[in-house]
């Protein structure tokens, strides 16, 4: 009997352990985090006026980075934030961050107040460059891109993001809907390579590219 109450007693103990050592290494949960960001995203519904990506673009980068639990995330073209709220927030839960970039001073201490007020700074490293030299620069590696910035460009990022993506990262860019000059030379550039896995998300008219590296 003294014996069964001590096992009882030890396994109880491990459980209570474990349990202890989970909630501490586990960033999904965060309620209060939530709660902000839900609110922030509620209150600035149609107020979005900066060439920003609709909110199910926005719950789509989540999705993804949520479902393939990535963490080094790079966005080009930062606009005043609605998209790199939506990829910091899923960052949040996978103990991530991002690097986004944008070249307009203005838009970017915009997007600087709006990170702040969705309570989402710690999570973002956001940078005032012009993207076609720091893309290039930044070291990587990154298992999630999303291209957003000037369209004529956007094969150029993609050529100076390729050897720094993850095996099992994915490069996804925003208004592909129409192979309009710049998005034509993009996608054919990506889907004519053996180890991307291309393919085009259309639930909102702008579009987004999908590309997983093998
Ligand atoms: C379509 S908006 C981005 C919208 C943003 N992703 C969002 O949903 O909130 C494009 C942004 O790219 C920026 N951009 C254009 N060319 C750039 C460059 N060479 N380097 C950095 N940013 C650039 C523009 O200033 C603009 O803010």
């Amino acid at each position: 009997m003294k014996n069964r109450i001590i096992s009882f007693l030890l396994l109880s103990l491990l459980i209570l352990l474990i349990n202890t050592v989970n909630a501490q290494t586990d960033n999904s949960s965060n309620p209060e985090l939530d709660k902000k960001v839900e609110a922030f995203l509620k209150d600035s519904r149609g107020e979005w006026r900066d060439m920003n990506v609709p909110a199910s673009d926005g719950q789509l980068l989540y999705d993804l980075i949520i479902e393939n639990k990535y963490t080094q995330a790079l966005e080009i073209g930062t606009s005043t934030g609605h998209s790199g709220i939506w990829i910091a927030w899923a960052l949040s839960k996978t103990g991530g961050k991002l690097i986004t970039i944008d070249i307009s001073e203005s838009r970017h201490k915009e997007a600087l107040e709006n990170f702040k007020k969705a309570g989402l700074s710690e999570y973002i490293d956001a940078r005032l460059a012009d993207a076609h030299e720091l893309v290039l620069e930044l070291e990587g590696p990154f298992d999630f891109v999303f291209s957003d910035a000037d369209k004529g460009w956007y094969k150029n990022y993609f050529i100076a993001v390729y050897p720094k993506l993850k095996s099992g990262g994915c490069f996804t860019a925003h208004n592909v809907s129409n192979r309009m000059s710049g998005i034509k030379e993009f996608l054919d550039y990506v889907e004519s390579l053996p180890d991307m896995k291309t393919t085009i998300n259309r639930s909102s008219s702008s579009g987004v590219s999908i590309s997983y590296k093998d």
